[in-house]
């Protein structure tokens, strides 16, 4: 199997050090395959975000390594991690950040027309991705015609036109109705078990975890533990519910050292 990932003892401290310093993610380390479909769950302000943030080297590390398909991003400049970004990440998020003035197709596009792609190449691309995505019938739409499940549909084409080596989700079913998360979560699945995409997706939902091959579990910003699937995906699902009640408890119980 090929590694995709490696976080090694990483961590993040927001402002100062002393003076107000908080630790949001602390000696942190897990390491993904390619073709890994993972969740990060945990407790409001247990440091997920800051932690996909960091893979996503949207936000350096304080200390550690974070390797990303064979290449520390730890010590690159901001002009190498935008050309890293742009080749090797695609991204979707809970508001789906398309951009209003732009067509379906234009939307997805993005990725190759900021690389000044061939416009037979950008035309094929589109096509064939949107074909995948099952949202062929709505590329010359604007955004504003779409539902919220289309909209979150386009997203992901655009995230993943260019082959990126990892797909990234902070809570992509946050704005979506159930039914739509549901269909949503039925592609990203099929993405990763026939496409071989790897995804690391945020969630709160265990309902949306229980579609990953494996879950990781952060509590006060260290990994508490993990979960794979050993059964039904509703027995997964059970599992992830009695996890986070225990770690809710023991939040309750003690807090943060
Ligand atoms: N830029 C920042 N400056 C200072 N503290 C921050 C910053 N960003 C996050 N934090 C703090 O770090 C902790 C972790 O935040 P983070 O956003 O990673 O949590 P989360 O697990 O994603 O929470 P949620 O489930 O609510 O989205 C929180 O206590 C938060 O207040
Ligand atoms: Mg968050």
């Amino acid at each position: 199997m090929k590694p995709i990932l490696h976080a090694k003892n990483i961590s993040k401290t927001y402002g100062k050090k002393g003076t107000a310093a908080y630790t949001a993610v602390r000696d942190l380390s897990f390491s993904m395959n390619e073709g890994e479909f993972i969740g990060i769950m945990g407790p409001s302000g247990s440091g997920k975000t800051t932690l996909l943030n960091m893979v996503a080297t949207l936000d350096p590390v304080t200390e550690g390594d974070i390797t990303i398909d064979g290449v520390s991003v730890s010590a690159m400049t901001e002009d190498q991690l935008s050309d890293f970004r742009a080749e090797r990440l695609g991204f979707i998020f809970q508001d789906f950040n398309l951009l209003e003035s732009m067509t379906v197709f234009e939307n997805i596009a993005l990725p190759l027309s900021l690389r000044n792609a061939e416009v037979e190449e950008i035309q094929d691309r589109v096509l064939q991705v949107s074909g995948i995505i099952g949202i062929g019938e709505l590329l010359e739409n604007y955004p504003a015609e779409l539902s919220g499940g289309q909209k979150q549909r386009a997203a992901i084409a655009r995230a993943l036109i260019h082959e990126p080596a990892l797909l990234l989700a902070d809570e992509p079913t946050g704005a979506l109705d159930s039914r739509n998360a549901e269909t949503l979560l039925d592609t990203l699945a099929e993405l990763n078990a026939v496409r071989n995409v790897s995804i690391l997706m945020v969630t709160h939902d265990p309902r949306s975890a229980s579609y990953c091959s494996r879950v990781l579990f952060i509590k006060d910003g260290k990994l508490d533990r993990e979960l794979v699937p050993s059964g039904t995906r509703e027995a997964f699902h059970q599992e992830i519910l009695t996890v986070l009640g225990d770690l809710d408890r023991r939040s309750g119980a003690g807090g943060r050292a």
